[in-house]
This record gives C-alpha cells, sequence and structure tokens, in this order.
C-alpha cells in the first residue's frame, strides 16, 4: 500500500523535526519552503542527523535511516507540495501577516477533507484562521523543541473547528508517537507555555531579589522538581504527596495560599535582575554558536535517553 502522504510547509528547525517524525513513522513527507537553499540545507541536516540517531541507536521508527531518507522530499511549488497530503503542517516564522498570507494561499488550494494544521507557539487559531473557506479544517498543533524527543503536541481548537478535524489529529498524533493533548478552546499561551510562564516570572522574580542565585535556582528544577515532572504533573504530584488529593488540599492549601499571595508582579525581564542572569548564564554557556551548540547537543542527548527511559516505564 502506498504510505499516507503529509505536506511540511516552512523546513526551518521545526519543519525538519517533524518531517523527521513523519518519516520515521513510515509517512511520505514533502517538505516545502520559499528558499531553495533552505531546503537544500534542511534536507542535509535530516540525513546528518538521522545517520548519527541510527549510529546511536536512538533512530526511531521501524525502517532504517536510508528507507526514512527517501520517504522525505523537497520542494518550492506549495500546489504540488499538498498534492495527495492528508495533513499539512505550518511551520513558517512565528510572524501572523505571513502565516494568514499562507493559509490564505493554501485555502484556494486544498481540497474539503485535509487537515490544516500550524505549530505556532502563541498565535491564537482566531487570528489566524477566521474567515477561510476551510475553516472547519483548521487547528494548531503546538509541538516542543524538539518534537523528536519532546513528544507532547498541543491540539488547539478554531471555534469553528469541526469536531472530527481534532479527533483525526489526535489519532494521527498519537500513530506517529507523539503525545497529544486536546485543548477544549483557545487561550493566550496555550497550556504549556502558560505554565512555563509561571514558573520563569516566579524563577526571575526569586533571582532578581536575591533570594538564589542563578545556579542554584536551575539546579532547584533540574535536580528537584524536574526529576518528578519528568514523569507525573502536578496534580497528579499533589495526589501522591498526600493521601490523595482533597487530603492534600485539606493539609496544605492554607500554606500554598499564603506563599502564593507573597508573589510579586509580572517582571520586566530587564535591569539589573537581568544584568545578575544574563552574566550567570553567560558564564556557563558562553553566547557564541560553538558553546550554544554543544550544549544543545548534549540536552538533545539526555532528551533522547530520557525518552528512551520513559518507554521502558510507561504506565497509564
Ligand atoms: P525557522 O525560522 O527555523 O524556520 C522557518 C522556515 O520557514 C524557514 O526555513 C523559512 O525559509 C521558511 N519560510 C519563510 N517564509 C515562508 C513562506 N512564505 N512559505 C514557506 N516557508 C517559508 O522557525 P522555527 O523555529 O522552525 O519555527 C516555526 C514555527 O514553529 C513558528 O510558528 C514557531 O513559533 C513554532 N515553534 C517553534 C519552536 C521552537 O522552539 N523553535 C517550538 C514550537 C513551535
Amino acid at each position: 500500500m502506498e504510505p499516507a502522504r503529509v505536506a511540511i510547509v516552512g523546513s526551518g528547525l521545526i519543519g525538519r523535526s517533524w518531517a523527521m517524525v513523519f518519516a520515521a513513522a513510515g509517512f511520505k513527507v514533502k517538505l516545502y519552503d520559499i528558499v531553495q537553499q533552505q531546503i537544500t540545507g534542511a534536507l542535509e541536516s535530516i540525513r546528518k542527523q538521522m545517520k548519527e540517531l541510527e549510529e546511536s541507536g536512538f533512530l526511531k521508527g521501524a525502517l532504517n535511516a536510508e528507507k526514512q531518507l527517501a520517504l522525505i522530499t523537497g520542494c518550492t511549488d506549495l500546489k504540488e507540495a499538498v498534492e495527495g497530503a492528508t495533513f499539512i503542517q505550518e511551520c513558517t516564522p512565528e510572524n501572523l501577516e505571513l502565516k494568514k498570507k499562507i493559509f490564505g494561499q493554501l485555502d484556494l488550494i486544498v481540497d474539503d477533507n485535509v487537515i490544516l494544521s500550524s505549530s505556532t507557539s502563541c498565535l491564537l487559531p482566531t487570528k489566524l484562521f477566521t474567515g477561510l473557506k476551510h475553516v472547519k479544517q483548521c487547528v494548531v498543533s503546538h509541538p516542543v523543541n524538539p518534537p523528536y524527543f519532546v513528544p507532547l503536541v498541543e491540539i488547539v481548537p478554531h471555534p469553528e473547528t469541526d469536531p472530527s478535524i481534532i479527533e483525526r489529529t489526535y489519532a494521527l498524533m498519537k500513530k506517529i508517537g507523539q503525545s497529544p493533548v486536546k485543548l477544549n478552546k483557545e487561550i493566550e499561551g496555550f497550556v504549556l507555555n502558560r505554565l512555563q510562564y509561571a514558573v520563569i516570572s516566579e524563577a526571575w522574580r526569586l533571582v532578581g531579589e536575591g533570594v538564589v542565585s542563578p545556579a542554584d535556582l536551575d539546579l532547584v528544577m533540574s535536580d528537584g522538581l524536574g526529576m518528578r515532572y519528568a514523569f507525573i504533573g502536578p496534580l497528579e504530584t499533589m495526589h501522591l504527596n498526600a493521601e490523595g488529593i482533597s487530603n492534600y488540599c485539606e493539609r496544605y492549601c492554607e500554606g500554598m495560599r499564603l506563599v502564593l499571595n507573597t508573589f510579586g508582579p509580572v517582571p520586566k525581564f530587564s535591569g539589573e535582575a537581568e544584568q545578575k542572569i544574563n552574566q550567570a548564564m553567560s558564564e556557563k554557556i558562553p553566547v557564541v554558536p560553538e558553546h550554544l551548540d554543544a550544549r544543545r547537543e548534549w540536552r538533545d542527548e539526555c532528551l533522547a535517553r530520557l525518552a528512551k527511559l520513559k518507554n521502558e516505564m510507561k504506565s497509564d
């Protein structure tokens, strides 16, 4: 049987990673970009990554690297890219006008069955899709970088998205080995970034107020909270840290409220606190490509190993 086809619009960091995720699951992938050089670079980078992953035993999927690579082709013609695709994942820069223009172009050439999906990190579906003829087929599928190792995908509907599109997107994400979650309605920052920004803003205040050093603040997460959060979320943590949620609330809600009432205003993310944090981070990892890239590579290797461990420890 001919493998199912998907189209990826935009071959940057996220587009490449989606292409690898789909190829690992045996899909035929058309990788579209307006810049030919970007596509050439993307295909080279995917080849290099897949070969390295194969050598280190972290390549996903049942097919070997060569077979997966053969499933991915580049393309600079949008119509040709989406021809026969059942799913289109848009991965262009985070710019509302540009994305609206691209969805406008897609709207003119797609059929009534394909799913039109955006990787946007923070643009709301009502901003992106309102007014499109195919609005019922539109959805945000927000990945986490790098999607190859961090499986979460937030599925966010437009108010007019057909429920069957959400179900199909959810099933597709499961099929390719990602971990989808459904939002029932859109909200600024979706869920992941709302949680992330809550953590960042308290981290910023604690360092800014001199309570803790930047290095120690990060350790609280990486060697403390983060250890649990790689396996269970904050709600299950509450459940297990007492005799269930109700007991946790009985025991700790007064203390939690006391602490929460001392949280300060939204930080400005500038001035003295920024200088202090920037200095500490730049001493640890100098802001030059070789150091940043080396640390990113190390991070991705940690994530690959953690993904493997999570698979071995799977429980529902
Ligand atoms: P990027 O800048 O690495 O890649 C964007 C690609 O789009 C480039 O290859 C560019 O040539 C191409 N492009 C520009 N205009 C185009 C057009 N008209 N048609 C087709 N392609 C075009 O960006 P990145 O980081 O891959 O982000 C893509 C999307 O994914 C953004 O919406 C971003 O918010 C979202 N995202 C990014 C994450 C990240 O950590 N980088 C994480 C989750 C989502």
